[in-house]
């Protein structure tokens, strides 16, 4: 069936005046893959660097990593999706700023009846990273209840859903912020404390608040304006996971630092290693639908974008002026 849909598209790497809603031909899916209709699609930061050129991606490119909708079609060799199926995803490649898509089969999973398609958009780019970071990047020995982990940017769409899952866990989640009112917002969502970490010393605060001893871990999107000083807040043998760059990459790492100050480890992870097979995709959304579908994480969908309004998402994102997640509506 040859149609076409609406997409936001970029030409070339630039400001959020580059992005244009474009008609683009939509084929039918091929091997291993499916076509998704979309009903809500997910605003993430990732989408910032690919706009940006950060990560070099070929252009044309059109944007968007997360949606969730109905399958309109499967191709040969998919057995886990039909036709008429509600279903989520995090995807590689880009493409999800679109009315519909066709995209690989073993990124996409049904979805819960329970849980409605804006949450679903929402949920799966972000939510896959918190269960990954707080599951499986771990320090030396795991993470037990009790335990002190710092995370910054704890108001953002990642952040939110991990201090809530966090504290399921029962771990102490120490939560940075840009604001009071944003820190106040992470408490509400679970972080045991919250640092404005643009009016206090958070290094100074995170020695305070664990005695002295630091945090086994630290969760950095930030990058470039925290990770050196994240160091500093780790116990001997802690883990650094440096996850994100919202404020600009991170500058080249002496490897000797890591012995000098307790001979920490670095990891640079991102979701998409994580997501490799359909297998793991599958357990790893199980374990996210599971704490959403019982109520120890609620996905907080802030705000919502026509499709055609999508750069002043990308404004606001870049602007922290958004909180929790946000979804854009085709
Ligand atoms: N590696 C992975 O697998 C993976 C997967 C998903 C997301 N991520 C990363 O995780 C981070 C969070 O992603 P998200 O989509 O949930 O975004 P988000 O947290 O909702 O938005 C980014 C936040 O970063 C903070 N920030 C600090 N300095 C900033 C600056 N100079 N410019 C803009 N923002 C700044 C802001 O919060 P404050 O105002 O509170 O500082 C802002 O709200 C991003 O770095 C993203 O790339 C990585």
């Amino acid at each position: 069936m040859a149609s076409s849909v609406k997409a936001i598209q970029i030409a070339a790497p630039g400001g959020p005046e580059v992005m244009k809603l474009v008609e683009l031909p939509l084929g039918d899916p091929g091997p291993g893959e499916v076509r998704v209709r979309h009903h809500a699609c997910g605003l993430n930061y990732i989408d910032v660097y690919h706009r940006t050129g950060l990560y070099g991606l070929p252009m044309p490119l059109t944007l968007g990593m997360e949606a969730a909708g109905v399958v309109e079609a499967v191709g040969s060799e998919v057995t886990h999706l039909r036709p008429g199926d509600r279903c989520a995803y995090a995807s590689q490649p880009p493409g999800a700023y679109s009315e519909a898509r066709v995209l690989p089969a073993k990124c996409v999973v049904r979805l819960p009846d329970a849980i409605d398609f804006e949450t679903g958009a929402a949920m799966m780019l972000k939510g896959l990273t918190a269960q990954y970071l707080l599951k499986r990047t771990l320090p030396q020995g795991g993470l037990q209840p009790g335990d002190y982990v710092l995370f910054h940017a704890v108001a953002g769409g990642v952040g939110l859903i991990a201090a809530q899952w966090a504290r399921a866990l029962g771990l102490q989640l120490i939560g940075t912020a840009g604001t009071d009112e944003k820190c106040a917002i992470a408490r509400q969502h679970g972080a045991a404390h919250a640092i404005n970490y643009r009016s206090e010393d958070f290094v100074a605060r995170v020695k305070e608040i664990t005695g002295g001893k630091g945090v086994k871990v630290v969760y950095d999107g930030v990058g470039r304006d925290t990770f050196e000083r994240s160091l500093d807040c780790l116990r001997p043998f802690g883990l650094m996971a440096s996850y994100g760059n919202a404020s600009g990459p991170v500058a080249p790492l002496n490897i000797g630092t890591l012995g000098a100050k307790g001979s920490l480890y670095v990891t640079r992870p991102t979701l998409f290693t994580h997501i490799a097979t359909r297998e793991s995709t599958q357990a790893m959304a199980d374990d996210l639908f599971a704490v959403v579908s019982s109520g120890q994480v609620r996905i907080p969908v802030e705000r919502r974008y026509a499709l055609a309004d999508v750069a002043q998402a990308h404004r606001d994102l870049e602007a922290r002026a958004t909180v929790g997640c946000s979804v854009l509506l085709p």
